[in-house]
């Protein structure tokens, strides 16, 4: 059984792979994340490029069917080269949902929470222009948020003041919606609900990646067929596994035990 690729900078991701599960139980799902050298958002380009191609030549050497590029800041840097290297592999990446936002904002004000490299990105400008006519949009890099993230500090006193200091100013210009742009940070969803309040609108895009992995299985004929049992998980870490193992456990109620990867030292 082929699995489904999903790769990011760390726990991120699993935030959609989890939501792949839910929407493709059938599917072999094999996870990698890059704990060795998150976050990825401050580094430059040239870097993530180069961490995304290892990660992708791993993951087909897993025998990935599709790819899933479960960061946004990843996509944004280095999923016009994955594309160009591996021509016949199908992708999916992730980006911030401006559309969805711009369209489900009543007060035309936006927050986007998201990386440096995704906010100062070619791909986010391009967003920006297409679908944000008429809506004031305010970002925020959120420095410091998925270090926090990374240690499982999704509710701690340290990680409530911090997500204060990055959403005041935001609540201050009176946004009614904010965008979820960097996949780590739907594990701080049920703080950022608890700062902002019960009436703001907050837009995770995971479940339309779940969707458009499910349209591109079918378009290349690569679904797995229902075999009534339950598929492989595998899990695979770059540097430190035991947060990602708590993780997996916090979304999907299951422990499974993560491998440790070089991908350095890959020969
Ligand atoms: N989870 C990632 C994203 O969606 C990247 C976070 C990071 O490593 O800075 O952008």
């Amino acid at each position: 059984m082929q699995p489904i690729g999903v790769f990011d900078s760390g726990v991120g991701g699993l935030t959609v792979l989890k939501a792949i599960a839910e929407r493709l139980p059938e599917e072999a799902l094999c996870y990698f994340a890059d704990t060795a050298r998150v976050p990825y958002g401050p580094q430059p380009a040239a870097n993530i490029i180069q961490y995304s191609l290892e990660i992708t030549d791993f993951l087909v050497g897993q025998g990935a069917k599709l790819i899933v590029v479960a960061c946004n800041t990843a996509t944004a840097a280095a999923l016009h080269v994955l594309r160009a290297e591996w021509p016949h592999l199908p992708f999916v990446g992730m980006e911030p949902a401006v559309k969805p936002a711009a369209q489900a904002t009543r007060n035309g004000r936006v927050g986007v929470l998201a990386t440096y490299t995704t906010i100062h990105s070619d791909r986010y400008a391009s967003l920006m222009r297409r679908f944000a006519h008429g809506v004031k949009v305010w970002e925020d890099p959120c420095i410091g948020l998925v270090p926090l993230i990374e240690q499982g500090k999704w509710a701690d006193a340290e990680t409530a003041q911090l997500l204060r200091e990055i959403l005041s100013p935001m609540m201050e210009k009176g946004v009614d919606t904010i965008v979820l742009g960097c996949t780590h940070y739907p594990l701080v969803e049920p703080l950022i609900r608890q700062i902002a309040g019960a009436d703001l609108a907050i837009i995770n895009p995971a479940p339309a990646v779940a969707r458009r992995v499910e349209e591109l299985l079918l378009t290349h004929g690569l679904q797995q067929p229902d075999t009534g049992s339950s598929p492989l998980y595998t899990f695979f870490a770059s540097g430190q596994q035991s947060v990602m193992e708590v993780t997996i456990n916090h979304l999907f109620g299951e422990n499974y035990p993560v491998t440790q990867v070089n991908l350095s030292n890959k020969p």
